[in-house]
């Protein structure tokens, strides 16, 4: 397969785990016969400061013209700090989803069992806890109108009948293909939008007679999450709901390091780590490289390279069951290794299985 891929690296340890992520989906190429082509572009702090834009015009060509997008993270405490600043890294990712039209965002909570003791969930709820949050990524009050005054600020958490259908649909399908069981989170007792998104599923259920629907507002489902995550199978949530939630839920896997993520829509698909830039940490080759790898075994899997996908997967297992692992996931007498030689270890494995 030929496959052209736009690498956006971004801010703080950004570049050090994509080149991580490049490095494995070479050797993942090299190994299979796969022709790949990669083609870096500017977004976040790193493009304000070269160019005065979080999302060039230059970087979304980039994008429309590569079969995916590699992402890696944006942000920056300089603007963080900045309440004033007119033009943020985070408007980089946000123009990138909607200039896409990346509507949805696929996020599986998954565990590792050697892990399980990192999650600060007791042992026996989150062994065996497989879950899928699907947020809507390009609606809601992220983009809904806003007003900004020195006395007055809103944001409006809108959303259309097409738009809550084409989300669902995606839950749905994941459902199929998963344990059937679809949990719509919203906040219908109190908002009407997500009365909208509620009646629009109370349609759409009795399509999809194999799959149980069930709904359940936010705050308790945050609740649910840590106190049965296991109950959970696909869940499918609006766009600001879904970013608070998958937070929490990186948590139940012990580090957020490890979670990948995927975001598809109109446009050419983007796969990214759920984490950040953590710029504190930029520089010092400590940031784990896993959750972008796994971003690569996402990227694959999309274009139905399964093979490929699963290696990839089973290489990450076998680095953290080996103790080959960053220091926030390291055991106490663990050596040190960096996202470099995480990274190389990975590769390294890949060629030989
Ligand atoms: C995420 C991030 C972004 C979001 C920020 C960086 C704009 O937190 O991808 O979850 O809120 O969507
Ligand atoms: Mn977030």
């Amino acid at each position: 397969m030929n496959l052209k891929i736009a690498v956006l690296a971004g801010d703080g340890i950004g570049p050090e785990i994509s080149e991580q992520g490049v490095n494995v989906l070479t050797a993942v190429a090299e190994k299979f016969g796969h022709n790949v082509s990669y083609k870096s572009a500017l977004c976040g702090a790193a493009a304000i400061d070269a160019v005065g834009d979080p999302f060039p015009e230059e970087t979304f060509l980039t994008c429309q013209e590569a079969d995916a997008v590699l992402f890696s993270a944006v942000g920056d405490p300089k603007f963080d700090n900045n309440p004033s600043a007119t033009v943020r890294p985070e408007q980089g990712l946000l123009a990138m989803r909607k200039k896409l039209g990346l509507f949805a965002n696929i996020r599986p909570v998954q565990t590792f069992d050697c892990l399980i003791h990192k999650s600060p969930l007791k042992d026996e709820l989150v062994r065996g806890a497989d879950f899928i949050c699907i947020r809507e990524l390009t609606g809601g009050m992220y983009f809904g109108e806003k007003h900004e005054g020195d006395d007055m600020a809103y944001d409006t958490n809108c959303y259309t009948r097409p738009e809550v259908e084409r989300i669902l649909k995606v839950g749905y399908e994941y459902a199929l293909r998963r344990r059937r069981h679809l949990t719509v989170v919203d906040k219908a007792n109190v908002l009407a939008s997500s009365r909208l998104w509620r009646k629009v599923a109370q349609e759409m259920a009795p399509l999809y007679p194999d799959v149980t629907t069930d709904f359940m507002y936010v705050d308790n489902a945050s609740m649910r999450m840590i106190q049965e995550p296991r109950f959970f199978d696909v869940m499918v949530t609006e766009n600001t709901f879904g970013d608070i939630l998958t937070d929490e839920g990186s948590c139940i896997s012990g580090s957020m390091g490890l979670l990948p993520s995927a975001s598809t829509g109109t446009g050419t698909p983007v796969f990214e780590p759920i984490h950040g830039s953590w710029p504190q940490a930029k520089g010092l080759n400590i940031a784990n490289p896993l959750a972008q790898i796994l971003s690569v075994a996402m990227l694959l899997e999309y274009f139905n390279l399964s093979t490929e996908g699963a290696l990839v997967r089973e290489a990450v297992d076998a680095s953290l069951q080996a103790n080959v692992r960053t220091p926030e996931i390291q055991v106490a007498d663990g050596a040190r290794y960096g996202t470099k030689e995480v990274g190389e270890w990975i590769v390294d494995y890949i060629r030989k299985h």
